[in-house]
């Protein structure tokens, strides 16, 4: 399949800071590809340099078919731009707004008013499109971003953190809106700092930390990499009355099990592979414990990031937060 994006051994500094370390990636014509990472790990910079915003210091990018590097017109030509905050206008209407956009790419009048319609009834802002920009909430506000960058009918659409900082239900309407459009052959690069939202949206992800993308693959291969060792959480109708002596016949039927009790009424068993749930239920059956509850835990894209970028989860999202 053709790549719609492909980044070489792209370097970026900005004075003393080196922002992209020579990153390699390629995007695939029709996906959703997600890079994630925390605060100044150099998504923006990414994006920036592929849309023909700012200059690569070194390494080649193409995006759609061309050089990036000084073709900011023709780039932007195919491609939709949803920054980081907001590009659109205080003192014009939504409707305006989004007419506006479309004139910049060069969509005729009528056109452009015509898809400016749609997107305001896609996204059910009904009246809201006729007031202006400077008086809607943040997820509104948001919303409308992405709108303008879908005037001109971009194949490529970059969205720079869709949903920091805004409600639930716009960042959900947000979501929806790319996973349809994506269904309907647009291929989408969004960045990201929300684990959840990538696993949720993305086929592929590059984690990217420090300028460094340390790991890009399907979410499919990121948790078979995962390691293939199952957790089983028991939860039991009472406390054991000897858990040492449990855990021994435990072992009896498992010997690379690793047994722990977590809290007062679930058993904790770790083991190398896969474990026939069927075996521990009935030795607890055999000495009278009632089992409540037998789930496999599934290993997590966030256990994941975690083991492969060093970066704890929490820190990436509270530091963001603040901001
Ligand atoms: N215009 C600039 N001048 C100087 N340094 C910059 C500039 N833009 C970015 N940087 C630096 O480059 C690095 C990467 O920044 P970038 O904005 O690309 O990160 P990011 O992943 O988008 O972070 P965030 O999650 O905060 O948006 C950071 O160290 C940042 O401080
Ligand atoms: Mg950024």
């Amino acid at each position: 399949m053709e790549n719609i994006v492909e980044v070489k051994n792209l370097v970026k500094s900005y004075g003393d800071i080196r922002a992209l370390e020579g990153i390699d990636f390629y995007v695939r014509r029709g996906e959703i590809f997600g890079l994630l990472g925390p605060n100044g790990a150099g998504k923006t910079t990414t994006i920036s340099i592929l849309t023909g915003l700012s200059r690569p210091g070194g390494g080649s990018v193409t995006c759609c078919g061309m050089d990036a590097a000084g073709r900011m017109k023709k780039i932007q030509a195919r491609v939709g731009i949803v920054p980081d905050e907001s590009n659109l206008y205080d003192e014009l209407t939504g409707f305006e707004n989004l007419c506006f956009c479309g004139a910049l790419y060069g969509v005729r009048k009528k056109a452009r008013e015509r898809k400016a319609r749609e997107l305001i009834e896609y996204l059910g802002m009904g009246e809201f499109a006729r007031r202006r920009y400077k008086s809607y909430s943040k997820g509104i506000k948001r919303k409308l971003t992405v709108a303008a960058a879908l005037v001109h009918e971009p194949e490529l659409l970059f969205l720079d953190e869709p949903t920091t900082g805004i409600d639930v239900a716009s960042a959900r309407t947000i979501r929806e809106m790319i996973k349809e459009l994506n269904a309907r052959g647009t291929t989408v690069f969004l960045t990201t700092h929300y684990i959840e939202e990538a696993e949720r949206l993305c086929g592929r992800i590059a984690f990217i930390t420090r300028g460094r993308i340390v790991r890009a693959a399907t979410i499919g291969e990121l948790l078979a990499g995962a390691g293939n060792e199952s957790i089983i959480e028991i939860a039991l109708g009472a406390p054991p009355a000897d858990r040492e002596a449990l855990a021994d016949d435990i072992k009896k039927i498992l010997p690379e099990a690793v047994v722990s009790f977590p809290e007062k009424l679930t058993v904790r068993l770790q083991a190398g592979r896969d474990v026939d749930l069927g075996r521990p239920i009935a030795l607890f059956a055999a000495r009278g414990v009632r089992v409540r509850e037998a789930r496999l835990v599934k290993k997590s894209l966030e256990d994941v990031f975690v083991k492969v970028t060093g970066v704890e989860a929490d820190a990436m999202k509270g530091e963001k937060e603040k901001k």
